[in-house]
């Protein structure tokens, strides 16, 4: 069931295919969340953990999202329409669309954040910043991004203006846009990590940062650490909305699935790893403690580079700007597959043209996002269900939407769909062996669906473990 569809975009290479879904799982996560995470569930022990669960949970999903994207050549819930026809799988596909737009709008926030973080490196206004308050404790730039996060107007600007950065790519189409600037996007990005994290490891006492990234320290493993590995493995890879289904629907019938899969993690796991080799050696360098939570990268992150200012001027000022000029090159390839999700189901479901159904998606997060950058300033306190919009989508994304989704995805493809379908797609129509594909379904069928279910009744009943 291949039945291509001319009028529908394609990638033109398997190197598009590849840095275009690489793109989309490289993002904030890798280096804003990734690092995070590391530095509160204790360094390796966690990193250990973490890769476990990429290769036993999040790449089979990844590949049932290939099978079902391939395979039905539509959008995230035409595709489930299309597969079966009249039953209720389809709500994962809605689960998915509904999640594209959520996460759009409260990523985009984050990602404000980073062109405001940005300009400000280039015009070298940190380093101003604080020898305005002339203390350079963490305090004066946690004041700061405090100050600009709670402005009414500012961080919707900059989300505005990043939203509409993402809108220009995807209104381009997929050759000609998502896949000509992953293209340019991603190696550009590879080339600053490597270039970052050449530069982190020549700082005096680096070591201690290395070395608090590989030994293992098994004492800090708490079921909230393996469980936030889990979650953290999912958004990284931004499987279970869809995304990747949507994707993957422009891939070609040549594409090998389960090579394409293996890439993504690969790069994905070590732009993760590199990032925390950008981060730790640097944090650790000038003394501050690794586990700062989400204000790593706006508040602990500045007073390093400010620091390095101090003693080599022009190493700080390119470090910082080189690291905020990474981060929104990896939030523009992620956001763009979150903006597809919603306008390939837009352009086909309601069969207007690519633009208008891209600009209707702007439109709405950008609404959407409004919302979530309100409240951490003048919106503080309206709450539904007792948290900020920002919250209430982050959640609802990242602990209910992708692991529901995720789950319904495995088992669509282990148990509903036809063997021979998913035999075919995962070889494609026998070129590849079929012996190297079974070990995959039973991660599919088996290890998958029972690890998320674990994660997911754990979000939802947290006593469960
Ligand atoms: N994987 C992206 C990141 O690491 C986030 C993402 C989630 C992208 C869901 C698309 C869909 O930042």
């Amino acid at each position: 069931m291949d039945t291509g569809n001319s009028a529908r975009g394609s990638f033109g290479s398997q190197l598009g295919v590849i840095l275009a879904s690489a793109g989309s799982a490289v993002g904030l996560g890798n280096i804003w969340r990734f690092p995070t995470e590391v530095g509160r569930g204790g360094g390796a022990a966690f990193i250990l953990i973490y890769l476990g669960f990429i290769l036993l949970l999040a790449m089979p999903v990844m590949l049932c999202e290939f099978i079902i994207g391939r395979s039905a050549r539509s959008n995230a819930i035409g595709a489930f329409q299309k597969l079966a026809p009249g039953k209720p799988w389809i709500a994962a596909g809605i689960m998915g669309v509904l999640g594209g737009f959520l996460v759009l709008s409260f990523y985009s926030v984050v990602a404000g954040w980073t062109l405001h973080y940005t300009i400000q490196s280039a015009l070298g206004q940190l380093q101003g910043q604080c020898s305005m308050f002339n203390g350079q404790s963490s305090m004066d730039f946690g004041a700061a991004f405090n100050v600009f996060v709670s402005d009414p107007w500012q961080p919707i600007i900059y989300l505005a203006v990043f939203l509409l950065l993402t809108h220009l790519v995807v209104a381009r189409g997929i050759q000609h846009g998502i896949e000509r600037y992953s293209k340019l996007m991603m190696p550009l990005l590879l080339v600053i990590i490597l270039l970052l994290v050449c530069f982190s490891l020549t700082m005096p006492g680096a070591a201690e940062g290395v070395r608090f990234l590989l030994q293992p320290d098994l004492s800090e493993v708490t079921p909230d650490v393996v469980l936030g590995a889990m979650g953290q493995a999912f958004f990284s890879l931004s499987v279970g909305l869809g995304c990747l289904v949507t994707y993957s629907s422009y891939f070609s019938k040549e594409t090998r699935l389960v090579n394409s899969a293996m890439n993504v993690c690969i790069i994905d796991t070590m732009v993760a790893v590199l990032s925390g080799f950008i981060i730790f050696p640097t944090v650790f360098s000038v003394g501050i403690a690794p586990d700062a939570g989400p204000g790593l990268v706006f508040i602990t992150l500045p007073n390093v580079f400010n620091l390095m200012f101090g003693e080599m001027p022009v190493v700080g000022y390119v470090f910082a700007l080189l690291f905020y000029v990474l981060l929104l090159l990896a939030a523009l390839t992620s956001s763009i597959s979150m903006h597809e999700i919603c306008t390939a189901f837009i352009s086909e479901h309601f069969q207007t043209g690519r633009r208008r159904a891209a600009t209707i998606v702007t439109l709405i997060c950008l609404l959407l996002g409004a919302f979530c950058s309100l409240s951490f300033g003048p919106w503080q306190e309206v709450t539904v269900f007792g948290k900020g919009f920002f919250d209430l989508f982050d959640f609802t994304v990242t602990k209910f939407l992708m692991p529901l989704g995720g789950l319904l995805m495995t088992l669509f493809v282990g148990w509903y769909l036809d063997r021979r379908l998913v035999e075919q797609q995962l070889t494609n129509d026998e070129a590849l062996s079929v012996r190297t594909m079974r070990p995959l379904l039973v991660l599919i069928r088996w290890v998958a669906p029972i690890g998320i279910l674990v994660i997911f009744l754990n979000e939802l009943f947290p006593l469960f473990i």
